[in-house]
Parts: structure tokens; C-alpha cells; sequence
């Protein structure tokens, strides 16, 4: 087949006119192509001679080779001694058939909890911000530009799996002095943050159709990482001593806590609660993941030690974050694992991580060494622990309507209940002021029989703010009608 010479020359040169800033050889290229898979230029036609082309559109013929060339590398054409011909492709559907609508998500992922948009530092009250503008950032600087001079290019390559052993050994030391956990290197492994921690253990230790325990209300990202492996969430009530054992519910194959500082009412769950549920667990043959995401800051008493180090072979997988104790954009956690569990997974751990981010790690294994880590730790909790206060007054002088302060005395968050108020909406206007809570009722499994209230972020917000802060919050609330989302 043959197509008519002007036809082919007449597109190619409006083509060539409109070509803006590419190259005549893009331009051909591009338009040859779409003629192809248009249709205008048929399967097997062929083409006039490139040294007819390239006189006829004025362009040289290496400019016109050099398109052909590209056409036939990718199987557009086919260029032989007899000449070009356009090749056989594989017919679409004409392009009105094609849907435009966006790709339908699985239904898993359509039900997930509402994830908090925490998109910049400067928002006042955001949970779960550290104060990040009192990071020693020169210090850092300074480390990492030591590790990379020091190590150079061998740091671009693929670290151990499981984590810089350096790094790891500093989180071990660092664990036995404050949390009062005794590990071995090989039971640490190092993860993006405590999500992947929970994805991780998902992925190692259950399977689709098992049974999670959640406390309810609790961490959403764990609920998001259970719910799309498949597994069946079941929310667990928080009281006073924390996530309160509920034997008659479906036994469960893991079971998700904070119980050092329950997030968010705040609750440090008792010792006899701790037993309890590690007895169960063994029992069950379940896990318990312990999420210690904010312990180290506790503004009475000793720090609570870790659930973890409670039992010889207490069936506990431990996660931590620097994304409370340093900053959030690290993204670098860890979790500990049982030596005899560490024995399992250790064969196992390079086929699901890659050893990535060596100079951060490395840059926070001297951090710890240099005592930096143990420093900041301790000014952050003097500067927190006066947030708190500050928060707690400002609550007490300028929150009107009827309220209860819950969330403990440690960590980075206030969480306020308060009743017949719609949180939801309250959030939506609050961020009209640059003040960003979370949503207590998004944190319940169901929202619609939840509790509501503001979950307030102290991390990186300055004292002086929260008066007028929670001023704007109470008015919004006795303005807000009741029902409105
Ligand atoms: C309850 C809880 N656990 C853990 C984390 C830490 O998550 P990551 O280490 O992935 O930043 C957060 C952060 O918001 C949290 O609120």
C-alpha cells in the first residue's frame, strides 16, 4: 500500500512548522509515530525514499535518516534494502473507547481511616511534630559531611539489610541505659520509620485472614497497613490502664499497643495489664507490637520501661522511631525481635529490605555516639514538659465550652474530649487559622459511634501561641452546629 506522497509531506511540514524548540529530528519522529499509531499511516504502506523525504521537507538527510532509524529500533517500521515500510502493530481501541476515569482502587484500600495531612512544620498544634526548628542541625550537618568525606563513594552501594551494624550497635546501647532492654545486634533491625516496622511484621508473622487487635482509638497507620494485608481489625477499648484485655473477641495473630503512652488518650498501662496480655499472647501463640513511638519524653516518675525487656522470651516485637526524638523526614525506626524470632527472620530479612540511606544511618550512629542523642533528648524533654504545662493552662483559661483533658504526662500531645461537637468540622475551619489538630473520631475504628474531640500537638508550637490558639479553637466549636461535617 502506498500512501499518497502530498498527504505524508503535508503533515510532516505542519509538524516541522509548529516545532517550537525541538529538534526537526524529535518533530519527525513524533509525528511519524502518531500517524502510525492513528492509523493514517497503514500497516505495511510504504514510504518514499529518505532522500526523497528529506529534499522534499528541506531538512538534511541525516535528519531524516536519524527519525527513520529511531522509528525502526522501536519496531515502527521496518527499513530493508526494498525500502520502509510501516510494521504490523497490534490494533488498540479506538481512543473513545478508552476510559478516562481513574483506576477504581481496591476495595481494602477505599476503607482505610482517614490519614491527618501534616504538610507543613508551621501549622500550630499538629500532632505528632517534634520541635524541629531546635534540632542541632550544624551538628548534623557536620556529621554527615564527615561520613561522606570519610567513606566516600563505598557508601553508594547497598548496605546490610537489616541496617548499619554501627548504627545498630548505638541503638542497642542506647536501649539498655534508657529503656531497659538488653538485645543483640543481630535482634535489631532498622526500618523507615515505625510503619514499616508494622508492615514487617505483618509481612513476617501473619497471614491474610488473621485476626489484629487495635486499640480503639489508636494509631491509624497501623490499622492501614493491617487492613490492606488482608487481615481482620479488631478495635480493643482503652480505660485508664490502658488497652483492656477482651478475651471473648476472635483470638487474635498480632496485637498492636502503645503502652507506655497510649496514643492518644495517653494511658500507661499497668503492670498487671502488661502480664496479662503477655501470659495471653504466649497462650494464643500471638504477637504483641509494641509501639514506643514517644516514650522517652515522660514528664513524672522514671521513664516506663519497655514491655519488651518485661519477660525472658516475652513473644514482643518492639518498634522505634527517630521521628518523635529527632525529626520525621529521618524516616529511620527500628524494631527488636526476640533472639529466637531475630534467628528466623535474619535468613529471610534481604529478600523483603535493601540496605539504603548509609550516611543518614551513619551520621546517626556518631550522633548517638558523640552523646548528641542523649543531649537533645534531654533538652527536648525540659522543653516539652513546659509545653505541656502551658497547654494544659491555656485550656484551662480560654477552653469555655465543656471539655476533658486526656494524653498523659509525657509525649507531644493533649487530646481534649468534648461533647455533642462534630470534630471533623471543627479541624476544617481550624486550618483557616493555621492551626492544624488532629480528629479524635478518625481514630476510632467506627467514627460514627467514636467519641469526639481535638487532639493537640505541642511539639512545634511555642507556649506563647496557645492562648490565642485555643481561643480561636473554643470559638469555633460554640459556632460550629452540632451536626455539621
Ligand atoms: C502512635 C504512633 N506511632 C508511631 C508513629 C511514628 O511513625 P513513623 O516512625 O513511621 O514516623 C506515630 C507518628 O505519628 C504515631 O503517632
Amino acid at each position: 500500500v502506498n500512501i499518497p506522497d502530498e498527504a505524508l509531506y503535508g503533515f510532516l511540514q505542519n509538524a516541522l512548522d509548529e516545532r517550537g524548540a525541538q529538534t526537526r529530528q524529535r518533530v519527525l519522529y513524533h509525528a511519524l509515530q502518531a500517524a502510525i499509531l492513528t492509523g493514517k499511516l497503514q500497516p505495511q504502506s510504504r514510504l518514499p525514499g529518505s532522500r526523497l523525504m528529506a529534499e522534499a521537507l528541506g531538512v538534511s538527510r541525516n535528519t531524516m535518516n536519524a527519525a527513520l532509524e529511531q522509528l525502526a529500533i522501536e519496531g515502527y517500521l521496518t527499513r530493508s534494502r526494498q525500502g520502509t515500510t510501516v510494521a504490523i502493530l497490534p490494533s488498540l481501541p479506538a481512543t473513545s473507547n478508552v476510559s478516562c476515569q481513574p483506576v477504581a482502587l481496591a476495595s481494602r484500600l477505599r476503607q482505610l481511616p482517614s490519614a491527618s495531612r501534616r504538610d507543613s512544620p508551621a501549622l500550630q498544634l499538629t500532632p505528632g511534630l517534634p520541635a524541629t526548628n531546635y534540632f542541632p542541625l550544624p551538628v548534623w550537618r557536620r556529621l554527615l559531611d564527615t561520613v561522606l568525606r570519610r567513606e566516600g563513594s563505598l557508601l553508594l552501594g547497598y548496605g546490610d539489610p537489616a541496617g548499619e551494624p554501627r548504627l545498630r550497635g548505638a541503638i542497642a546501647r542506647h536501649l539498655a541505659l534508657s529503656r531497659g532492654i538488653h538485645c543483640d545486634v543481630s535482634q535489631i533491625v532498622i526500618t523507615e520509620g515505625s510503619l514499616e516496622g508494622v508492615r514487617l511484621c505483618t509481612q513476617l508473622l501473619s497471614q491474610a485472614g488473621d485476626v489484629a487487635w487495635v486499640e480503639d482509638p489508636g494509631y491509624p497507620g497501623a490499622k492501614s497497613v493491617f487492613m490492606t494485608a488482608g487481615l481482620q481489625v479488631t478495635g480493643v477499648p482503652v480505660d485508664e490502664e490502658g488497652l483492656s484485655l477482651n478475651m471473648t473477641s476472635a483470638a487474635p495473630t498480632l496485637i498492636f499497643t502503645s503502652p507506655s503512652h497510649q496514643y492518644p488518650l495517653g494511658a500507661v498501662m499497668s503492670a498487671s495489664r502488661r502480664l496479662a496480655l503477655l501470659d495471653y499472647a504466649r497462650q494464643q501463640r500471638a504477637w504483641i507490637i509494641e509501639d514506643d513511638y514517644d516514650s522517652e519524653f515522660r514528664y513524672s516518675g522514671e521513664p516506663v520501661p519497655a514491655m519488651l525487656g518485661m519477660r525472658d522470651s516475652a513473644r514482643v516485637v518492639y518498634l522505634g522511631t527517630f521521628s518523635k526524638t529527632l525529626f520525621p523526614s529521618l524516616r529511620i525506626g527500628f524494631m527488636v525481635l526476640p533472639s529466637a524470632l531475630a534467628g528466623a527472620v535474619n535468613p529471610v530479612i534481604a529478600s523483603l529490605l535493601r540496605g539504603g540511606h548509609r550516611p543518614e544511618q551513619l551520621a546517626l550512629a556518631h550522633f548517638i555516639e558523640e552523646g548528641h542523642y542523649a543531649r537533645h533528648l534531654a533538652a527536648m524533654r525540659r522543653l516539652y514538659r513546659k509545653r505541656q504545662q502551658a497547654l494544659r493552662d491555656a485550656l484551662a483559661s480560654e477552653m469555655r465550652v465543656a471539655h476533658q483533658v486526656r494524653g498523659g504526662k509525657g509525649g507531644l500531645h493533649l487530646t481534649v474530649i468534648l461533647k455533642g461537637v462534630n470534630d471533623y468540622a471543627i479541624i476544617g475551619q481550624a486550618r483557616r487559622y493555621q492551626i492544624a489538630p488532629g480528629a479524635l473520631s478518625r481514630l476510632y475504628l467506627d467514627p460514627a459511634t467514636a467519641q469526639h474531640g481535638l487532639i493537640l500537638g505541642y511539639g512545634n508550637t511555642s507556649a506563647s501561641l496557645y492562648p490565642g490558639a485555643i481561643r480561636t479553637l473554643n470559638r469555633l466549636i460554640e459556632q460550629t452546629p452540632r451536626g455539621q461535617a
